[in-house]
């Protein structure tokens, strides 16, 4: 008359076990929480006072972006894979005002040192982030 159990039968009373085993696993970062988690970084560092992450339309008084995108930067860089090492220093130590990379693109101001604002590390994976930001 009755079928001999499956495991799934053998296994259904223990379901709410299961579950609540996996939910107590800490769950990995998607890249959508990946992405807000590292904006949050960006924000509270203050680098978003200067940078945006699309590329911005000229101001209303007609002025260039006080800062390059980091879509921009992600695309100029994309084939150059000492970028992340060039690029923390550049964010810690600041850009040089002789040797802009982003003069006639964006305002007069060049970036002023971070060091005191953000960690190297922290530093290092802000710009990883922002190296994979190709549009
Ligand atoms: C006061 C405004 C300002 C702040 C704050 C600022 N930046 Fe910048 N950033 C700039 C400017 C201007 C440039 C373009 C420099 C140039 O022309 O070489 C730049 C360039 C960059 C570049 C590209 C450098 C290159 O050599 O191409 C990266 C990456 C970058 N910033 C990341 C950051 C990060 C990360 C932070 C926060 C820790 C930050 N910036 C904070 C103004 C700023």
């Amino acid at each position: 008359m009755f079928d001999r159990p499956t495991l799934a039968h053998a296994l259904i009373p223990a379901l709410p076990l299961l579950l609540s085993l996996t939910a107590a696993l800490p769950a990995a970062a998607t890249p959508a929480e990946n992405d807000a988690a590292m904006l949050k970084l960006a924000t509270d560092r203050g680098c978003m006072s200067c940078h945006s992450i699309e590329p911005r339309p000229k101001r209303a008084d007609g002025l260039p972006p006080i800062a390059p995108a980091w879509r921009e930067v992600a695309q100029k860089y994309r084939d150059d894979p000492q970028a992340y090492k060039k690029l923390t220093d550049t964010v810690i130590t600041g850009a040089d005002p002789q040797a802009r990379h982003w003069s006639g693109k964006v305002g007069v101001v060049t970036m002023p040192p971070n060091a005191t604002a953000i960690s190297p590390a922290d530093a290092r994976m802000l710009v990883n982030w922002i190296l994979v930001l190709v549009p």
